[in-house]
């Protein structure tokens, strides 16, 4: 299975970048996974831009979408919701449907305690509405991130058997669609 990340965060010292980078440096079973850093390259969504000849940038998400059998999207929270520089990657998503019915795995990571609980529930709402398929199993706010890494790695041996138990899902996720 082959995963695309994204981290919702242009931040260079990013926590959320931070995980992500350390979760696709864990060794999963049958699980490649890529880092798609270009939220920041996308212009702003307009339905007028949205035709036959998107920009360049557009084209390249797009097709790294495509290429991809799952996609992890790990965002923080800004005044209560996701950046907005990811909700405009996601609206982008809407006509040329990239993640309908595509598993993805909706987590968001915080150094606070509350995890940044409701920039999920709304990142969770967006992806319904773009009709991906995100496991329950698939879903979780990370609180505290910064203790559950260790330098670049993942040190803490109950977020590494919660995100094993996600991609596991994903992956199932993965085997039905393909059925
Ligand atoms: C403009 C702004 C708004 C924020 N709003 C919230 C918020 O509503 N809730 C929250 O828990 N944290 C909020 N934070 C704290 C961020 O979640 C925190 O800075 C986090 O580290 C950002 O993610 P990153 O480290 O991946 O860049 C806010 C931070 C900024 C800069």
């Amino acid at each position: 299975v082959n995963v695309l990340a994204i981290a919702g965060s242009l931040r260079a010292d990013s926590s959320n970048t931070a995980f992500v980078r350390a979760v696709v440096a864990l060794p999963f079973d049958d699980t490649t996974m890529g880092i798609y850093d270009g939220l920041g390259e996308l212009p702003l969504f307009s339905p007028d831009l949205d035709d036959e000849s998107p920009p360049s940038s557009v084209a390249a998400l797009r097709s790294r979408l495509r290429e991809a059998d799952a996609v992890l999207i790990c965002t923080p929270e800004y005044a209560y919701g996701m950046p907005g520089s990811l909700k405009n990657a996601l609206d982008w998503l809407v006509s040329s449907g990239e993640l309908y019915r595509k598993p993805v795995a909706a987590l968001s990571a915080s150094p606070s305690a509350a995890g940044g609980a409701r920039a999920l529930a709304w990142l969770r709402d967006t992806l319904a509405a773009l009709n991906a398929t995100v496991p329950p199993e698939a879903s979780f706010a990370i609180p505290l991130v910064r203790m559950k890494l260790n330098r670049e790695t993942i040190g803490d041996g109950e977020m590494i058997a919660k995100l094993r138990a996600a991609f596991a899902a994903l992956r199932r996720a993965v085997d039905s669609r393909h059925r």
